[in-house]
C-alpha cells in the first residue's frame, strides 16, 4: 500500500468508517489531533524481549528485592520473593539480564556456584564504589549489600527467570577475567549432566536439565566501568571473546556492549574494526547494546520538579527515537543488510535515592507518574522500531533507578512504571504498524546548562559555542501526542502518550484498511503529575478501565491530561 503523506492523512481523518468514544468522552468540540493507524503498513513484529529487565547486584536489587532467603519471614518462593514473582507473570517479561551492569566485569561465576556455604564472600563493588568518601557505606550492616555474599548465583538467577517465566540473558566478564572463564560459565550452563565437570556441579546444585542460554553480552560498557577501551580495542577483545566458545547445540547470540548515548564514534569503531577483519565477522554479533539514562531534572528529588521540569526529562527521554536512528545509520555503513541488530540493554531516568528506602537500597526511589510516561514513551519508541530494536531492558527491575518495584523487608509496592509495562504487554508478538500523530505541540522552559566544574575555560571552542548557544535558547518544545500501534489477529492495540500536563487531547482516530468492532479503554493518570506508589499508599496511582462504544461517523477519543492510554480495539 502506498504510504500516506501528511497532507493527505490530515484531510481523511474526518471521513474514517467505524468511530470510537469512551463513555461520558463525547464533546461537540473540534478534535484538535488526529491518529491514523495504517493496518496494510506493517513496521515488524514486535519482539518481547523489548519488554526486558535488568537485575544487577547493586544496592537492594538481588538481596530483599529479589532474593530474600527460605527461611525469611517475607512470603517467597525457594527463597525469592513471591510478591515480586506474582507480579512478574503479569508482565511476561521476555528476558532479564543479569550479573550487571558494571557489576559484571568484576564478577566471578565460580563464586556463586556449589553448596551456599561453601561459597566466598567478596567486595560489594558498588558499595566499594560508592565507599571513597561516603559515610552511609562505614554505618551499613555488615549484610550482602556491604559484602556479596555470593547466595544469589547462576542457579538462583536461572530459577528466577523460570518462576519469572523470562529467558536469561548472562553478561560474561570481560574486564576482568579470561576468556576461559567464559567458556567455562557456557559449559557449566549448557552442557547435559554427566558430560562434563561443570555440567555434574551444575546437577549437584539441583539443575539437571540444561539452562540452554542463548543471550550472552561481552563485557559491559567496555568504554567505561568495563575496562576503559578504545572501540578498536573493544572489537578485537570481542572477536576472541566469541571465537571459539563451547555451544553444546545452544545457538548462542552474542551481544556487544554498544555506545554511551549519542557516541557514534564508539559505534563506528566497533564495526569498522570487526568487519576490517571480514565481513563475515558480522554473523556472529547477534546484537549492539545501546545505553540511555535520561537523568533527572533539579536537585534530583524525584518527587518535586516543576511543571517545565516534567516536560524537560520527558523530553530528553524522547531522545531514544533520534538515538536509534543515528546508531542504526551508522551501522549500516558497514553491515547494509543488518545482520546485527539493536539492543537496548540499559535505559530510562535516574533520580536520585529517596522515599524512605535505606541506605543499603542505592538509587533506590518509587517513580512517580512522570517516570511512568517515560516508560511509555520509550517502549512506543521501541515498538515504532521493531524492525530495528530485538530487545531492551529497563534498568531496573527493583530498588534501584526506574525500577517497577520497590521492597525493603517485608513492604512491597508496584510503581507507575510496573502499570505500564503490563498495559503494554499486549503490543508483544504484534505486527508494529504505521501509525501517525498529529497533535499541537507543547512549549516550555528549559533549565540552563551547568557550566562544567573548572569553568568553561576547559572546553574546546566547539563544545564553549554550544554552550552557550544552549544557555541562550532555553525554549523547548515537544509533541502533543505520541504513541504505537500493533495487530495480532483481529486485536488491534494502541497505546499513546498525552505529555501536556493540564490539557485533554480531543482525537480524532482513523484506521484505515479494517473496520472496528468494539473497544476498551485503559488509561495511568492523575490529577497531580506528582503522584507515585508508596508502602502506605501502594494503591495512589494504578490504571482505570473504561468502556469504549463504536459508533457510525467521525471517531473520537479524549486523551487525559498527562496521562497513558491503551486501547484495545476488535476488528470486524
Ligand atoms: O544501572 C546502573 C549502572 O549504570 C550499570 O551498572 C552501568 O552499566 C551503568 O552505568
Amino acid at each position: 500500500m502506498k504510504p500516506i503523506l501528511r497532507r493527505e492523512f490530515l484531510g481523511v481523518t474526518a471521513t474514517v468508517g467505524a468511530a470510537l468514544m469512551l463513555k461520558n468522552q463525547i464533546t461537540a468540540q473540534t478534535p484538535d489531533s488526529h491518529i491514523e493507524i495504517l493496518l496494510n503498513e506493517a513496521i515488524g513484529p514486535i519482539n518481547p524481549n523489548i519488554y526486558g529487565h535488568f537485575v544487577e547486584h547493586l544496592g537492594g536489587v538481588v538481596y530483599d528485592g529479589i532474593c530474600v532467603g527460605e527461611e525469611s519471614k517475607v512470603a517467597n518462593v525457594n527463597g525469592i520473593r513471591k510478591d515480586l514473582v506474582d507480579h512478574m507473570r503479569r508482565i511476561k517479561p521476555g528476558v532479564i539480564r543479569w550479573p550487571g551492569g558494571c557489576f559484571a566485569d568484576s564478577y566471578n561465576w565460580h563464586d556463586g556456584v556449589g553448596p551456599r556455604k561453601d561459597r566466598p564472600r567478596r567486595t560489594n563493588f558498588w558499595r566499594d564504589d560508592r565507599a571513597r568518601g561516603n559515610e552511609g557505606y562505614q554505618k551499613l550492616d555488615s549484610g550482602p549489600q556491604k559484602y556479596e555474599p555470593n547466595w544469589f548465583g547462576t542457579n538462583e538467577f536461572m530459577k528466577f527467570c523460570r518462576l519469572s517465566g523470562a529467558q536469561p540473558y548472562v553478561a560474561a566478564n570481560l574486564r576482568s577475567l579470561p576468556a576461559k572463564d567464559f567458556y567455562e560459565w557456557v559449559e557449566y550452563c549448557n552442557a547435559p549432566a554427566g558430560q562434563t565437570t561443570l555440567s555434574d556441579l551444575r546437577a549437584a546444585g539441583g539443575d539437571r536439565e540444561p539452562f540452554k542460554v542463548e543471550y550472552w553480552g561481552i563485557g559491559n560498557e567496555s568504554w567505561g566501568c568495563g575496562g576503559r577501551f578504545t572501540a578498536e580495542e573493544y572489537s578485537t577483545e570481542f572477536r576472541r571473546f566469541i571465537a571459539w566458545a563451547p555451544r553444546f547445540g545452544v545457538n548462542l547470540k552474542y551481544i556487544g556492549a554498544g555506545p554511551n548515548g549519542a557516541d557514534v564514534n564508539w559505534t563506528r569503531g566497533f564495526f569498522s574494526s570487526l568487519v576490517n577483519k571480514g565481513a563475515n565477522q558480522l554473523n556472529s554479533v547477534y546484537g549492539w547494546a545501546l545505553h540511555f539514562y535520561a537523568g533527572t531534572t533539579g536537585r534530583g528529588n524525584p518527587f518535586e520538579y516543576t511543571t517545565d521540569e516534567w516536560y524537560e526529562l520527558l523530553a530528553r527521554s524522547d531522545r531514544m527515537e533520534s538515538l536509534i536512528k543515528q546508531h542504526w545509520q551508522v551501522m549500516e555503513e558497514y553491515d547494509p543488510t543488518h545482520r546485527v541488530k539493536l539492543i537496548v540493554d540499559e535505559w530510562g531516568a535516574w533520580h536520585a535515592q529517596a522515599g524512605g528506602l535505606p541506605d543499603s537500597h542505592l538509587f533506590g526511589y518509587p517513580g512517580t507518574l512522570r517516570d511512568g510516561l517515560i516508560s511509555a514513551l520509550t517502549l512506543d519508541t521501541f515498538n515504532r522500531h521493531a524492525d530495528k530494536v530485538v530487545m531492551a531492558n529497563v534498568a531496573q527491575l527493583i530498588n534501584t533507578i526506574h525500577s517497577l518495584f520497590v521492597a525493603y523487608d517485608d513492604k512491597f509496592v508496584a510503581t507507575p512504571n510496573f502499570h505500564v509495562f503490563e498495559m503494554y504487554s499486549a503490543h508483544q508478538n504484534g505486527q508494529s504498524l504505521r501509525t501517525m500523530f498529529s497533535s499541537p505541540t507543547v512549549s516550555f522552559k528549559r533549565a540552563a546548562p551547568n557550566i562544567p566544574q573548572g569553568g568553561q575555560a576547559q572546553l574546546t571552542p566547539q563544545q564553549r559555542a554550544q554552550l552557550q548557544a544552549a544557555q541562550q535558547n532555553l525554549n523547548g518544545t515537544m509533541w502533543g501526542l505520541q504513541g504505537s500501534a500493533s495487530v495480532n489477529g483481529k486485536t488491534l492495540t494502541l497505546t499513546v502518550v498525552n505529555p501536556h500536563a493540564t490539557e485533554i487531547r480531543e482525537t480524532a482516530i482513523a484506521v484505515r484498511g479494517g473496520k472496528v468492532a468494539s473497544g476498551k479503554a485503559t488509561t495511568l493518570t492523575a490529577s497531580d503529575i506528582h503522584t507515585y506508589n508508596s508502602f502506605e499508599k501502594p494503591q495512589g496511582l494504578v490504571p482505570a478501565n473504561g468502556t469504549v462504544q463504536v459508533q457510525s461517523g467521525s471517531l473520537v477519543y479524549r486523551f487525559p491530561a498527562a496521562s497513558v492510554t491503551r486501547l484495545t480495539l476488535m476488528l470486524e
